[in-house]
């Protein structure tokens, strides 16, 4: 077997130091598998992306990118490493047009390859294509999430952590996110989501994690998660419909 592209182990992670709010949280996630993160409001899971992203302050433990330990490094070092990130809100800018988003999102990159990442995303998401020229601001929910992807997209990231992706969203437009999660992941992407709607997500992904007060519940293939009776009555609100 492969190693997991990413491996976090024992991390230590939060806001100011010496008051953490993941305390020893491990998970791994492997090309081309859809791994979800799920747990009770202030688990820690934000914070955990973040943790992986670079964008907070790792107090103890590693964070493995290819076999390479991250932790400390800025958040533009990661990129470079492979990893894009889509966060909760404020993902795309509103009052930007679609195709200034993306060449955002390419800042680092050379401009020949700029454009072709430019193209690559809007053969991947025609809808993007047909509005290049909208301002943000003006797409639908589950546009706007697709903008969000595509410009996490640009700097071809080998895992994309994403949170809560299907927030806000219609039912429908949620699972168009997920479908193309999928596809990504078909595609050799590795992909980390936390997510609420714990179940819908859980049926597009390979292994979840349950995460409660910044440690490790429960973690499995995502298919036992969801026939698990404790897991469902504990973190998947308990009607299976939902
Ligand atoms: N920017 C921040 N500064 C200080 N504390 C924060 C910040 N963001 C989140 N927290 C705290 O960290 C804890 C975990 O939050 P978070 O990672 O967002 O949880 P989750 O995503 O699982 O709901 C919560 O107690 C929250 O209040
Ligand atoms: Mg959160």
């Amino acid at each position: 077997m492969t190693a997991p592209l990413l491996r976090v182990e024992d991390l230590v992670a939060g806001y100011a130091p010496g008051l953490p709010v993941v305390h020893g949280a491990s998970l791994e996630a492997s090309a081309g598998e859809i791994v979800t993160l799920i747990g009770p409001n202030g688990a820690g899971k934000s914070t955990l992306l973040k943790a992986i992203a670079g964008l907070v302050t790792v107090e103890r433990g590693s964070i493995r990118i290819a076999g390479c330990d991250v932790v400390g490094l800025p958040a533009h070092e990661i990129v470079r490493l492979g990893v894009g990130y889509v966060p909760q809100t404020g993902n795309v800018f509103t009052t930007l047009t679609v195709l200034e988003n993306l060449k955002v999102g390419g800042h680092l990159l050379a401009p020949a390859q700029r454009a072709e990442r430019l193209a690559q995303a809007f053969t991947r998401f025609p809808v993007l294509a047909e509005r290049r020229r909208a301002l943000a601001r003006t797409l639908s929910g589950g546009q706007r999430q697709m903008l969000a992807i595509a410009r996490a997209l640009m700097t071809a990231p080998r895992l994309l952590l994403l949170d809560e992706p299907s927030a806000g969203l219609a039912p429908v437009a949620a699972e168009g996110v997920f479908a193309e999660l999928r596809s990504l992941a078909r595609s050799g992407v590795a992909v980390l989501m936390v997510e609420q709607r714990a179940r819908a997500a859980l049926r597009v992904s390979d292994r979840g994690y349950v995460l409660a007060e910044g440690r490790n519940r429960v973690a499995g293939p995502a298919a036992t998660l969801l026939s698990d009776p404790d897991v469902a009555a504990a973190f998947l609100g308990g009607r299976r419909a939902a």
